[in-house]
């Protein structure tokens, strides 16, 4: 009788429903769009999903002269918001050095950018701020790149980078099968091994994908690859319904890694939408119902000359506790 009753659809659904009923009380209370502008945690996801899109938008082969000068302006502003609600000064200092590079960068290719160095320069003097080299962009070259992926994991794994400036040189399909062979070497809760990958080539396809992504405009055209990686949650139990996507990122980081030892040029791609968003591509890619996309990787290859956004790193000690 137990065992019937465990297996009851309609008695998961009502278990699935009080366990999203609780878990919803805490999304509410932590996910970082509610009661922004009194949290200063919350409002530094912000903060940083928008400074980061500038860094991005340095980093992209072609890009507008000029740009998001908008979105710089209200980043400004809001530091001195993240300030007064006891903000970190030295994580608005490391802002100010991704908005001095953006200054710097559009100055470089011609734009007037007074305005916004006039209220970075306003916002350090009143509050004091130090001035640090921070963010910004790195350029590369294809063949340095290519002699160091020999090196060893201490060595290589600090030379991957997501990539927003793609050369023409066609990928080849066998060296995307390299890398997956690669990766079937990956770890999953009890082996199962939930994975489902798509690989989109074809023109239209590709960039539908890309365009329902919205995390790559700009630069979506110049990737030849959308590998997409799903989860079957078929392979879980109610007790580990987020378990899909650590198994799921474990495999993608594993296929970022994999790709780069083999020279090819690639750009995680977020996933992250809501349910109606995520429904609408699974319909459009004919995806079975079960299957749920992780993450989206790009891939393309180098140019011989490229940038990439440096993503500056915290470190490690301001994350980790030795208990
Ligand atoms: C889950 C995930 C989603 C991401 N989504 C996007 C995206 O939609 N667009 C984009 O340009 N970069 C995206 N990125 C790339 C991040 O911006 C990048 O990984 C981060 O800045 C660190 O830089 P690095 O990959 O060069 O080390 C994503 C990365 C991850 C891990």
């Amino acid at each position: 009788m137990i065992r019937f009753l465990k297996q009851s659809k309609i008695i998961l659904f009502f278990r699935i429903l009080l366990e999203k009923l609780v878990e919803s009380v805490v999304y509410a209370k932590y996910i970082a769009n509610g009661g922004r502008n009194k949290d200063k945690d919350k409002f530094r996801t912000d903060l940083d999903i928008r400074t980061h899109a500038l860094e991005k938008g340095m980093s992209i082969g072609s890009v507008k002269v000029g740009f998001g000068k908008e979105k710089a302006a209200s980043i400004i502003a809001d530091l001195k918001k993240f300030l007064s609600i006891g903000g970190d000064k030295e994580v608005v200092s490391n802002y100010c050095g991704i908005l001095w590079k953006y200054v710097s960068f559009n100055e470089e290719l011609g734009a007037d950018m007074s305005d916004i160095k006039s209220s970075i320069e306003a916002l350090e003097k009143s509050e004091g701020l130090e001035r640090v080299d921070c963010g910004g962009i790195i350029r590369k070259n294809r063949q340095e790149l290519l002699s160091s992926l020999d090196s060893s994991f201490p060595v290589f794994s600090q030379t991957r980078y997501s990539v927003r400036d793609f050369g023409k040189d066609p990928v080849s399909i066998s060296v995307l099968e390299r890398a997956l062979e690669m990766c079937e070497k990956t770890p999953s809760a009890c082996n199962r091994q939930p994975w489902k990958v798509y690989i989109y080539k074809s023109d239209a396809i590709r960039e539908k994908l890309f365009e329902l992504q919205k995390g790559c405009n700009g630069f979506y055209k110049d990737m030849q690859y959308g590998v997409l990686i799903c989860g079957d949650l078929c392979a879980y139990n109610i007790n580990e319904l987020h378990q899909l996507y650590v198994d799921g990122g474990m495999y993608a980081m594993n296929f970022l890694y994999s790709l780069h030892s083999l020279g090819v040029a690639a750009i995680p791609l977020t996933m992250g939408h809501k349910p109606s968003v995520i429904k609408g591509i699974k319909k459009s890619l004919g995806l079975k119902e079960s299957y749920f996309p992780v993450l989206l990787i790009g891939v393309g290859s180098y140019p011989d000359n490229y940038k990439v956004a440096v993503s500056h790193r915290m470190d490690y000690r301001k994350y980790t506790s030795l208990v």
